[in-house]
C-alpha cells in the first residue's frame, strides 16, 4: 500500500482543478525561466494566505517571511538548516514518538540534535497526552518543539483542540519555539479552516512559530515537488532578514525552485472558482478516506474478529496504525500479498469498496 492517495478505483487521479489550472497555463506562459530563490511572489503570498487565513495580522504587519520550497521535505530542508545555523537557544529539536521517518534524517542531516516526546503508543493507537505533556514540560527552555499540523503521519492520532489548547500554553511556558509540518491541511477534516487549527492557535497565543507546507498530496502534486517555508517574526525587518538568509540557503543548495507546481497552485488560489473547486475535492478525498475506514472495520467484524478495532475510526486522515505486530504484517505480505510497513501503518487512500472485505478478511486471518 502506497502513500500518496488513491481514488476508489485504486488509481493516483488527478485533480480536476489541476487540470483545469494547467489548461489556464499552457495559454498563459511562453517560458521556463529560472524563479526568484525564494520562488514567486504571488505563490508565496497566497501559500501563507491559505495557511494563515486572507486577513491574517502577521500578513497584513508583513511579519512573514515566505519561501516556495521543493515540496514539504525541501521545507523541512531550508527549516533545519535555518534554526541549526541562527537559532539563538538550544538547537535540538523534539520530535514526537513516533513521527515520518524523514524527519529525524531531515533535521539529524542539516545539523540539528534531535530528541522526542511520547505522542500515541502504537500497542493502544491513542494520543499518550499526558505523556505528551509530561516530556513537553522537561524540555530544555528555548529548545524547537516540533509538531504534524494535522492528520500525523503515521499515527492517524490528532490532539483535540482543547488539547492543542493545552500544549500552546506549556510551549509557551517553556519558551520553546514551535515548528509545525503541515503536509495534509484539509484531509483530516475536509475543511481547510478546521485543519488550521492547531498552529493558528498558537500564533493567537503569542507564538512565533514556523509552518511547513506540502501540496503533494492535497493538491496531488507530488511529482512537481511544490511546497513553502514560512517563519513568523516578531517586525517587517526581522522577518526580512529571515527572508535573506533562507534566499542565501537555497541559493547554495539548488539556486531556485521549480515553477510549474507553483503555477498550478496560484492558478487556484487567486480563483474563487477554481479554488472552491479544490476544497470540494479534498473534502471528498477527506470523506471517501472516512468511508474506508468504517468499511474496514464493519467487515472485520463482520468476519468475526473479536478485536476491537475502534482506533481504525477514531483515528483521521490517510493513514492508520494498525496495532498489527511486525509478525502479523509479514503474513498479510507473505499469504495475502497486502503490502504495509512493519509498524503496522495502513494508507487507508490503498483501501477501495472492490478490496477493503478482502483486506479485512486477511487481517482476521493474521490476528485470529
Ligand atoms: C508528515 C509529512 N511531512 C512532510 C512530508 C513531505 O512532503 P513532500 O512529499 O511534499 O516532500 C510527508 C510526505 O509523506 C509527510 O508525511
Amino acid at each position: 500500500m502506497l502513500d500518496n492517495y488513491r481514488d476508489d478505483t485504486g488509481n493516483p487521479s488527478i485533480f480536476k482543478s489541476v487540470v483545469e489550472a494547467e489548461k489556464i497555463i499552457k495559454n498563459k506562459y511562453q517560458d521556463k525561466e529560472y524563479s526568484y530563490f525564494s520562488g514567486m511572489e504571488d505563490y508565496n503570498s497566497l501559500a501563507v494566505k491559505l495557511l494563515l487565513g486572507d486577513d491574517s495580522v502577521f500578513i497584513c504587519q508583513k511579519r512573514t517571511a515566505t519561501v516556495q520550497a521543493v515540496g514539504g521535505s525541501g521545507a523541512l530542508y531550508v527549516s533545519g538548516k535555518f534554526m541549526a545555523q541562527f537559532f539563538p537557544g538550544n538547537t535540538c529539536i523534539y520530535l514526537p514518538q513516533p513521527t515520518w521517518a524523514n524527519h529525524e534524517a531531515i533535521f539529524k542531516f542539516v545539523g540539528l540534535e534531535v530528541a522526542w516526546y511520547r505522542y500515541c503508543d502504537p500497542k493502544v493507537s491513542k494520543l499518550d497526552f499526558e505523556g505528551l505533556m509530561d516530556d513537553i514540560n522537561k524540555i530544555p527552555e528555548k529548545s524547537i518543539a516540533f509538531f504534524q499540523g494535522c492528520a500525523h503521519n503515521p499515527t492517524g492520532v490528532d490532539p483535540s483542540q482543547e488539547q492543542w489548547c493545552e500544549i500552546s500554553q506549556l510551549v509557551k511556558k517553556r519558551q520553546l519555539f514551535p515548528v509545525f509540518d503541515v503536509a495534509y491541511q484539509g484531509f483530516a477534516s475536509g475543511d481547510f479552516y478546521n485543519d488550521a487549527f492547531s498552529f493558528r492557535t498558537f500564533l493567537q497565543d503569542g507564538h512565533k512559530v514556523a509552518i511547513l507546507q506540502s501540496y503533494s498530496k492535497s493538491m496531488g502534486l507530488y511529482g512537481e515537488r511544490t511546497g513553502s517555508c514560512t517563519f513568523i517574526a516578531d517586525c517587517k525587518s526581522e522577518a526580512d532578514t529571515i527572508l535573506t538568509q533562507m534566499e542565501e540557503i537555497i541559493r547554495k543548495t539548488y539556486s531556485s525552485p521549480p515553477i510549474h507546481g507553483s503555477r498550478i497552485v496560484v492558478e487556484i488560489l487567486a480563483d474563487e472558482n477554481l479554488k472552491y473547486m479544490w476544497f470540494q475535492e479534498v473534502k471528498m478525498m477527506s470523506e471517501r478516506l472516512k468511508a474506508m475506514r468504517n468499511a474496514l472495520k464493519e467487515n472485520l467484524e463482520k468476519a468475526g474478529s473479536k478485536h476491537n478495532w475502534d482506533h481504525i475510526v477514531h483515528q483521521i486522515g490517510m493513514f492508520c496504525l494498525s496495532k498489527l505486530t511486525p509478525k502479523q504484517v509479514k503474513k498479510l505480505t507473505d499469504d495475502y500479498h497486502i503490502y504495509l510497513p512493519a509498524d503496522g501503518r495502513i494508507s487507508v487512500a490503498g483501501l477501495t469498496t472492490k478490496n477493503v472485505q478482502y483486506v479485512a478478511n486477511a487481517i482476521h486471518e493474521v490476528t485470529k
